[in-house]
């Protein structure tokens, strides 16, 4: 028999049975099965298809396919709903469902039937766009920086593609068959940071069960990208400039150090220079990382890039409906937009269309911009995107956020006490001391809420 296909199963409404289990096996499905959609991320790029039960309406799709894009994957959703109702399947293929079925079809025949039309093979969409001269300039020059060893920064705005670029470095490099091994160094509390970053020896600290290998170990032969530099604290900061002088790192509760053999590449989108006056940030840190600088410019500062991305945007996600037509009217919208969110906005903006538009044509009606000004109290008025009228400019918050998931609902009432201590303080570092959270987490916390579509105006005024 042929090697199973693995697949993630996520049900919110009921437990698998061992019995509907096995003839999923006969159909040759090799059944994960998830409860939430953390976990489903956590093990999306192990698997060849994901099988989701649908049950008011399809943010659930939405979401995962998000995730998807995200990730830069291409893999099939299949999709569960009710026997008879019929508008919902609909909608999931409308939304980029690959098949849909019904959610008691325990058929093996029918799931293998449903494999086969799935592993068609499809044309992989052109991954990244460099259309501008500005970009073309910038990749040019990022492979022949990848070229040398150099540690290298990259500075740019927020969703300018900085990520994209340290992969890019990567790949032009001649490590690029080591592996590429990403820490944002905003997410954690720091002594998290430290552990990931340098590792540790099983028992060097209660709860420390196993040998952990930080990602200094991880990327080893490959590249290290540090994502969000200007928010590591300071001491980890000292440490780290250790460790790049020194090339070698000890991890916590061991006896010897190991060698570092990694490239270096790390992005920030502070004011670095700002943050060594302000004593946030090690001078000889940045000199020592910034032995190369590369910028990324804002979209709107190459604007011929615009177009391109938006297409490549739709192939992505609303592959099934190619060819994907932009008319005139929403063309001259998009170019004549500032982008403050750079092409994680335009992503969010074409992914909004995709769902907007019942066809493959994008008009202007279909296109609703993140809004980066609009005040915390239309961002709950504004949820629902009606479909015939003019462009719109919501506080555009995700389709998920209705359907009232966990996950939304967290970060929606995030959104709400972030905006409320903000509101009441006199500045971040205050609303942080009232929130109980560093300003570091704050800082991060907002950047995160901005990629899920939420607006700060206040947090931007603070
Ligand atoms: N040149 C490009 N071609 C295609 N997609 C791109 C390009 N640049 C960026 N993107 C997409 O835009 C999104 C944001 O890019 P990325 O995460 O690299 O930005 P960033 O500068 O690291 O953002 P942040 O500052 O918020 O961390 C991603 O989904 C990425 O795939
Ligand atoms: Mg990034």
């Amino acid at each position: 028999m042929a090697a199973l296909c693995d697949v993630l199963w996520l049900d919110p409404v009921e437990k698998i049975d061992a019995a509907v289990r096995a003839r999923m096996a006969d159909a040759g499905l090799n059944l994960l099965v998830v409860n939430t959609l953390d976990e489903l991320n956590t093990m999306l790029c192990r698997v060849s298809m994901v099988v989701l039960r649908l049950t008011g309406d399809t943010s659930l799709l939405t979401e995962v396919r998000s995730l998807l894009g995200d990730s830069m994957l291409d893999i099939p959703v299949v999709c569960r709903v009710e026997r008879g109702r019929l508008e919902l399947a609909v909608a999931a293929m409308r939304d980029g469902a690959r098949h849909v079925l019904a959610v008691d079809e325990a058929n093996a025949a029918v799931w293998q039937q449903a494999l086969t039309l799935i592993a068609k093979p499809k044309a992989q969409p052109q991954t990244f766009v460099f259309a501008d001269p500005a970009s073309q300039k910038l990749l040019v020059l990022a492979q022949r920086v990848a070229q040398a060893e150099v540690t290298t920064l990259l500075t740019g705005p927020t969703g300018a593609g900085k990520e994209v670029l340290a992969r890019i470095l990567h790949e032009a490099s001649p490590r690029r068959s080591g592996p590429f091994v990403a820490l944002n160094c905003a997410a954690m509390p720091e002594s998290m940071i430290e552990d990931m970053l340098f590792g540790h020896e099983k028992g060097a600290f209660t709860g420390a069960l196993k040998d952990y290998s930080g990602v200094f170990e991880q990327a080893r032969g490959g590249t290290l990208f540090l994502d969000e530099i200007g928010e590591m604290p300071v001491r980890l900061q000292t440490k780290l400039l250790r460790v790049l002088q020194e090339r070698q790192i000890t991890r916590l509760g061991a006896q010897a150090a190991l060698n570092v053999d990694v490239r270096l590449v790390a992005a920030t989108n502070r004011d670095l220079k700002a943050a060594i006056e302000s004593r946030e940030f090690r001078e000889d840190l940045y000199f020592r990382i910034s032995t190369f600088r590369l910028r990324l410019p804002s979209l709107a500062e190459r604007p011929l890039d615009i177009m391109p991305l938006a297409q490549l945007m739709l192939d992505t996600h609303g592959a099934e409906r190619r060819p994907w037509v932009i008319s005139a009217d929403a063309e001259a919208l998009l170019l004549a937009h500032v982008w403050p969110g750079n092409v994680r906005e335009l992503s969010n903006v074409m992914q909004r269309a995709l769902v907007l538009s019942h066809g493959a044509l994008i008009t202007a009606a279909h296109l609703v911009f993140d809004d980066f000004t609009v005040s915390a109290g239309t961002a709950v008025a504004t949820q629902d995107v009606g479909l015939n009228t003019a462009p719109q400019r919501v506080a555009a918050a995700p389709a998920a956020v209705a359907g009232a998931d966990l996950d939304s609902a967290v970060r929606f009432s995030e959104h709400r006490a972030i905006l409320a201590a903000l509101r009441s303080s006199h500045s971040r570092g205050e609303a942080a001391r009232a929130l109980g959270i560093s300003p570091r987490t704050l800082r991060y916390k907002l950047a995160q809420l901005k990629d899920h579509g939420f607006t700060l105006a206040m947090a931007e005024t603070a």
